[in-house]
């Protein structure tokens, strides 16, 4: 395995493996991987392991030997006739995230993320978190005997991922600010040198989250989707699907790549502007705000490399209102049994708004990613749920309430 560190923006190398941003430029990094050995190798061969982020090792730039691992991946992909009958569809499929060990995709990052910290020796990681990111980072940090430290934009973070991040031991921090002043301070503070900085600008992360790609193309069996459908936050997740599958394509192990289409929340939509807009670069949104608290983000640090996923693809970025979200959260629960947190819905509510206007065509393939459990965010689902029953305790009073 060998690979170099450089800058996404003007490509400079760099050999510090503490920096978050090109020492030349400030741009965001990313990592330029030697796969040129796997060009000859036979891609089903991996399935004589187990499917899951391990079974893809040799894309990965750490050893795999002293990985830091909960068993991440190998989430189900769900065939989604009704929901697809719905929306007037032939294929529709949901990549079920909820199902990594902490319940959501960072895991899939933090497993590389966190065995890149020990492999450079650090002892203290650390992360801003809208949630998700804290509880695996947590979760990983713990089971890799490191201290950890969590900042988190204080009374925005669905209970469920804030009782993840106190359980497995983080020093929890809640911070009076929003995610993007978060991310400011803690990366001050991964350059005085007191901890080592796990969010998606390292880009370590988003080298692990190219499984999500990877398991979607082997879990059809070769057979690329015409479209992968992604809601986007801090913007690294939609370039970890691009930056897995263009790597598939350089080796010839696939030879198409998806439409990329990226979901925001209309109160956090910096990169559905700057799309709709044609730009290459976007305007943060100063105040960003939605139910969707883990895409809560109106600076996204890999903004730029989310629109050239987008553009490159030739796919497109939309977004959705809070309540387009709650109501498709709502529709795949109740039509596919699948329960996933509203960030996690706005990649179905973005398919349901783009069918309606026919930006995604019935005959389409659609692989709809659904990042997050729905039990990350109990309440949000209590308040948008109907009524609980109250009942004596008699036979008589709960058929009366059953024939109601
Ligand atoms: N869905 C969920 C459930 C998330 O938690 C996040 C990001 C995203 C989507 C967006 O992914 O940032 O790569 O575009 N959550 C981060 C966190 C910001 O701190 O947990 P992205």
């Amino acid at each position: 395995m060998s690979f170099k560190i450089k800058c996404f923006v003007c490509g400079r190398e760099t050999n510090d493996n503490f920096t978050d941003s090109c020492p030349a430029c400030g741009g965001v990094l990313t990592i330029d991987m030697d796969i040129s050995r796997m060009t000859d190798a036979d891609p089903k061969k991996l399935r004589k392991r187990p499917i899951g982020v391990w079974r893809y090792a040799p894309f990965y730039p750490v050893d795999e030997k002293g990985a830091i691992s909960l068993l991440e991946g190998g989430t189900p992909l769900y065939d989604c006739r009704a929901l697809a009958s719905d929306l007037g569809m032939h294929k529709l499929y949901v990549k079920y995230e909820g199902a990594n060990p902490t319940g959501s995709f960072k895991d899939r990052g933090m497993t590389v993320g966190v065995s890149r910290a020990v492999e450079l020796g650090c002892k203290v990681v650390g992360c801003a978190s809208t949630g998700n990111t804290s509880a695996s980072l947590a979760a990983y940090a713990a089971k890799a005997g490191l201290k950890c430290v969590v900042l988190l934009p204080s009374g925005k973070v669905a209970l469920g991922k804030l009782a993840q991040a106190m359980f497995y031991g983080a020093k929890v921090i809640s911070l009076d600010g929003n995610f993007d002043e978060a991310l400011a301070v803690v990366r001050q503070l991964a350059k005085e040198g007191h901890l080592y900085i796990l969010n998606s600008i390292n880009p370590f992360r988003p080298e692990g989250q190219k499984s999500l790609a990877f398991e979607i193309v082997d879990q059809l069996d070769f057979r690329v989707p015409d479209v992968v459908v992604v809601p986007v936050g801090n913007a690294a997740n939609i370039w970890a699907v691009y930056k897995g599958l263009s790597e598939w394509i350089s080796i010839g192990w696939i030879h198409k790549m998806p439409r990329l289409i990226g979901v925001q929340a209309s109160g956090s939509n910096p990169i559905a502007v700057a799309f709709r807009s044609g730009r290459q670069d976007f305007v943060p949104v100063e105040r960003p705000e939605t139910v969707a608290t883990a895409i809560r983000i109106g600076n996204p640090a890999s903004g730029k490399k989310a629109l050239k996923a987008i553009y490159d693809s030739g796919g497109l970025a939309t977004d959705v209102t809070d309540e387009e979200i709650l109501r498709a959260q709502k529709l795949l629960g109740k039509r596919e049994g699948v329960g996933v947190e509203p960030a996690s819905a706005a990649s179905i509510a973005g398919v349901m708004k783009l069918r309606k206007e026919g930006q995604i065509r019935q005959s389409e393939s659609v692989v709809c990613v659904c990042t997050g459990n729905l039990l990350k965010d109990p309440d949000t689902v209590i308040n948008n749920a109907g009524k609980i029953s109250k009942c004596k305790a008699s036979a008589q009073a709960v058929k009366r309430l059953i024939s109601e």
